[in-house]
């Protein structure tokens, strides 16, 4: 494993938050729903939004079989409703093509709609503990901090983060999604965007950008 693995992985066994979407019980259609409501808002609104729309439409032919408006109204407040719409979509094409079965290869939840790389790799490591590099926000900025130095990765996602990712994730595929979450996590309590609390991470030591000084972002690259 690389060297951040062991003291990240420990770090996530005792300080990782219970949400309900990473319990064992949770169902793929659980996580898939939980991806798409928490890429624009933060956890503690999604908390009782997911818990309800799981009561209501405990798998994807529940909500298929219902208009998509009933969606967009159970949306609420969760802001950017066309995520309801994405997702309910998604839920027909789930009972069209694979019998009402969230789909565990990568490449058949790509082809879902509304389903981009993220959400296929969040789903396929985090429902079926798969091994895919996970890169949202939080994940980006962890690494762009521990590895290279920088406060923030680049605004749009390049090829470099993808295979820095890639070269991390650990060899065992649930190892490799527990890792994943876990990095998640460690940018979403500790290396935060504004004020990342240095003093209570894992892999302070190892951190390049602990290292370099905590230098400031320095905003884009200029053309000249
Ligand atoms: N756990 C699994 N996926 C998550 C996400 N996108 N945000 C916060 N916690 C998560």
């Amino acid at each position: 494993m690389n060297r951040f693995a062991e003291p990240i992985l420990d770090w996530y066994a005792e300080h990782a938050r219970d949400l309900p979407w990473r319990r064992p019980e949770a169902t793929p259609w659980g996580v898939l729903v939980s991806e798409i409501m928490l890429q624009q808002t933060p956890v503690v609104r999604v908390l009782p939004a997911w818990e309800r729309w799981l009561e209501r439409w405990p798998t994807p032919a529940a909500l298929a079989a219902e208009p998509s408006g009933e969606a967009v109204r159970a949306w609420d407040r969760l802001g950017y409703p066309r995520r309801a719409l994405r997702l309910h979509a998604s839920a027909c094409a789930i009972v069209e093509r694979h019998d009402g079965e969230v789909p565990s290869s990568h490449a058949a939840l790509l082809e879902l709609p509304g389903i981009g790389a993220y959400t296929a790799a969040a789903v396929a490591s985090f429902a079926f503990r798969q091994r895919h590099a996970v890169l949202d926000t939080n994940v980006r900025r962890v690494l762009a901090r521990l590895v290279s130095a920088e406060e923030y990765p680049p605004r749009s996602q390049t090829v470099g983060e993808v295979t820095l990712a890639e070269s991390l994730l650990p060899l065992d595929p649930p190892t490799a999604a527990t890792w994943s979450v876990a990095v998640m996590e460690l940018g979403a309590l500790v290396c935060t965007a504004r004020a990342p609390r240095c003093v209570d991470c894992p892999v302070l030591a190892g951190c390049a950008w602990q290292a370099a000084g905590r230098p400031a972002y320095a905003g884009p690259a200029r053309r000249g």
